[in-house]
């Protein structure tokens, strides 16, 4: 059964294709992608593709419970189940992100067996995943219509590993401007600074985890912008920056 809202996204999504293949992908807003495709999940989304956790305050991660364990191995297994509605080729993709993460870092995905705590891969409304590790089965989704990209995996991968978005972490203020004017009221929530901890790591435009410039603009104007240079890219979604990689490394002292 196709709705005729998912007639709208899926127009909307050709539409999107096109500016790709026009553009270079570097100067290509992936963001604005996941946001129009999580418009009107009926899941509680903060962020935009931050899934506000039941019965937990906060979304910042300060507990070491809300970080997969390591092993004594020295790896840090995450288990996962991948929905059986995704194709082959959806899930190459899911595998070859995953991948990323075996080559860079101590972070295994790992089929689950018979672990408790676990990442569930679905296709529901939208992008969307948990900061950290929840407890239980935890839904990470990544719908077919739109998700189930090589950036995108990588993206919400890194909020299961308990990331959150670059443009609200506590120094930001030194490295964007939040032009709070062209802000759509109802979604100022997603320019909250965070508590967070930096891990030592500078602040990086380059993140996968980076907003794009124009994220729930109200009026197509820049929500972002970066300071001192407002030309340098933000927003990619193409794969994970070297920073990022660190991050990963250094939360679980790979
Ligand atoms: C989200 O949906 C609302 C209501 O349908 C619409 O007004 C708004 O422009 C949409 N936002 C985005 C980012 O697509
Ligand atoms: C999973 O199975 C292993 C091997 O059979 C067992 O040692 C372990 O206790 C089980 N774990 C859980 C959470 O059931
Ligand atoms: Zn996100």
């Amino acid at each position: 059964m196709v709705s005729k809202a998912s007639f709208s996204i899926l127009a909307l999504l050709f539409g999107f294709s096109q500016a790709l293949y026009l553009n270079q992908p570097q100067q290509t807003d992936m963001t604005s992608m996941i946001l129009t495709i999580n418009n009107g999940s009926s899941e509680l989304l903060l962020e935009g593709d931050i899934l506000l956790p039941r019965g937990r305050n906060g979304l910042v991660c300060a507990d070491s419970s809300c970080f997969w364990k390591k092993s004594s191995n020295g790896l840090v297994e995450v288990p996962y189940t991948v929905s059986s509605v995704f194709s082959f080729s959806e899930k190459t993709v899911i595998a070859n992100a995953m991948a990323s993460f075996h080559s860079k870092t101590c972070i295994r995905f790992v089929p689950r067996t018979n672990q408790t705590d676990y990442l569930s891969i679905e296709s529901k409304t939208g992008c969307y995943s948990n900061v950290g590790k929840t407890g239980g089965a935890q839904v990470v989704s990544l719908s077919r219509l739109g998700c189930v990209h090589y950036g995108i995996v990588e993206h919400e991968l890194n909020h299961a590993l308990g990331f959150q978005h670059e443009h609200t972490r506590s120094d930001r203020d030194g490295y964007v401007t939040i032009n709070w004017a062209n802000i759509d009221p109802n979604t100022v929530s997603n320019f909250d600074l965070k508590n967070t901890n930096n891990l030592k790591t500078p602040y990086d435009y380059s993140s996968i985890m980076h907003y794009g410039k124009t994220a729930f603009s109200i009026n197509g104007l820049n929500t972002i912008t970066p300071i001192p240079d407002p030309t340098v890219a933000i927003g990619q979604r193409e794969e994970m920056s070297a920073i990022d990689i660190l991050r990963i490394n250094t939360l679980y002292q790979c």
